[in-house]
């Protein structure tokens, strides 16, 4: 079966070009291409996929990853004052866009034990302007920034949640948000769980607990929960950046607020959700 074999060899062969560390002979991000794609666009998908944990300017600092500003110069995981995985840290290369773009079409596979916790690939559709976006932005290139453009960005805002905050929307609508309600004049504590919807509203896990979100003009997600029986009011609304929101995480408990005086609110995030609650209820 010799062409059999042969596919098998052209697919290995291909594994090891796109492995870290391998010599890429030909790069397909020339600066050429990258010059021409759509700042605003690339913009827009830095925002809604990574400046929850990265910020690019010179001089601004580490989130839960790396500040970017140089990172087209230096060594992947060498940035001083961070603390890389293993991975990160063993990684013998620069960072170039060809790089990047292979590592963002499949986080794990290219740098496996990598702790960046995308929870899906960048689509190759937005790749490009994306990087072009951060060229300009880390200080790798001299491009000049496009003239804010009124009407794009209105036209954005036009856009659904879903395209305009992927990764804020996959984690809220698709997961579950537990809380932990502690009256600290009583010492009393109540826990629940929350279902942000699609359609704009909230499901609970207890019954009589309702609610409402949106996301407002500053980009912030606002939320309203009513039926508290544990509270006095009976009623809360709280706002947190959508960037803030976006972070794929779970855990019991992973923020902690003050909706009311006298009370200290636990939010946590838990995968999955139940399956009445996209029925609707
Ligand atoms: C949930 C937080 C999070 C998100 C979202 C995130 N990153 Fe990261 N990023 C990290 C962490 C943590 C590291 C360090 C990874 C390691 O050490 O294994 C990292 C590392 C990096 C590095 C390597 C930096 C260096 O100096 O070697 C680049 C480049 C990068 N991220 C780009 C991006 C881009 C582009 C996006 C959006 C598509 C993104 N990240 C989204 C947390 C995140």
């Amino acid at each position: 079966m010799p062409s059999k074999h042969h596919h098998f060899l052209a697919a290995s062969l291909m594994f090891f070009t796109l492995a870290p560390g391998a010599v890429i002979a030909q790069e397909r991000l020339t600066m050429d291409a990258l010059q021409e794609g759509d700042y605003m666009k690339g913009k827009q998908t830095f925002q809604g996929r990574c400046s929850a944990c990265h910020t690019l300017a010179d001089d601004s600092g580490d989130i839960a990853g790396p500040n970017l500003w140089g990172v087209f110069d230096r060594v992947a995981g060498s940035k001083p004052g961070f603390r890389f995985s293993d991975t990160l840290k063993a990684a013998d290369f620069e960072w170039s866009p060809d790089r990047l773009d292979a590592w963002l079409n499949d986080p794990q596979g290219y740098l496996p034990g990598n702790i960046m916790g995308i929870p899906e690939p960048v689509p190759a559709a937005d790749r490009l302007d994306m990087l072009k976006f951060m060229l300009i932005e880390t200080g790798a290139v001299d491009w000049p920034r496009p003239e804010i453009n009124f009407a794009a960005e209105q036209a954005d805002r036009e856009r659904p949640y879903s395209e305009r905050f992927p990764s804020f929307w996959n984690h809220l609508m698709f997961n579950t948000t537990r809380y932990r309600w502690e009256d600290t004049t009583t010492g009393e504590e109540f826990r629940f769980d929350v279902y942000f919807r699609p359609d704009g509203l909230v499901s609970s896990s207890e019954k009589g607990i309702k609610g409402f979100w949106r996301i407002d003009e500053r980009d912030f997600f606002c939320y309203g929960l009513t039926g508290l029986k544990i509270s006095k009011v009976g009623h809360m609304v709280e706002c947190f950046p959508v960037a803030a929101m976006a972070i794929p995480r779970f855990a019991e408990e992973l923020w902690t607020s003050k909706p009311q005086p006298g009370v200290k609110l636990h939010g946590g995030m838990q995968p999955g959700r139940p399956d009445w609650v996209a029925t609707g209820q």
